[in-house]
């Protein structure tokens, strides 16, 4: 990973009125469905994800937020791997969401 790879998340804006996205009402349902049958402690078939990048909870999430930023929010677009896209405004969703520190909402 160089060095400079966390920057992009380092940039990425809050609006200035906040988010009303939360673990509870959005991150926990994409990432459960779009990342953890591969990214998850239990997942029956990995399909080569690193046996470390697992997002079981939100406090795993918060600690991987620069790098699935960099993955799959906005225009980034190379998680999850192909077929399977995400569409445009669930990955700006994930941008915001992230950006204003992945509210809990519990
Ligand atoms: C079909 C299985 C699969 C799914 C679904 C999947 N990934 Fe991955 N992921 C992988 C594999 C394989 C790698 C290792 C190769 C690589 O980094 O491209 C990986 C690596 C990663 C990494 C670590 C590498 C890095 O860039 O630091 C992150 C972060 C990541 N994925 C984020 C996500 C996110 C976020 C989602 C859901 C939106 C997701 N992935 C969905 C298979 C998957």
């Amino acid at each position: 990973m160089d060095c400079h790879a966390e920057d992009q998340f380092e940039d990425a804006l809050c609006p200035e009125e906040g988010t009303e996205l939360t673990y509870e009402n959005f991150g926990r349902a994409l990432i459960g469905s779009e990342c953890q049958t591969c990214h998850a402690t239990g997942a029956a078939d990995r399909r080569g994800a690193p046996s470390h990048v697992t997002f079981d909870d939100l406090e795993q999430v918060r600690e991987w937020a620069p790098r699935i930023y960099e993955r799959s929010a906005g225009a980034n677009v190379s998680m999850p791997p192909g077929p399977v896209d995400l569409e445009l405004e669930v990955r700006e969703d994930l941008e915001e969401w992230l950006a204003c520190g992945a509210p809990g909402g519990e």
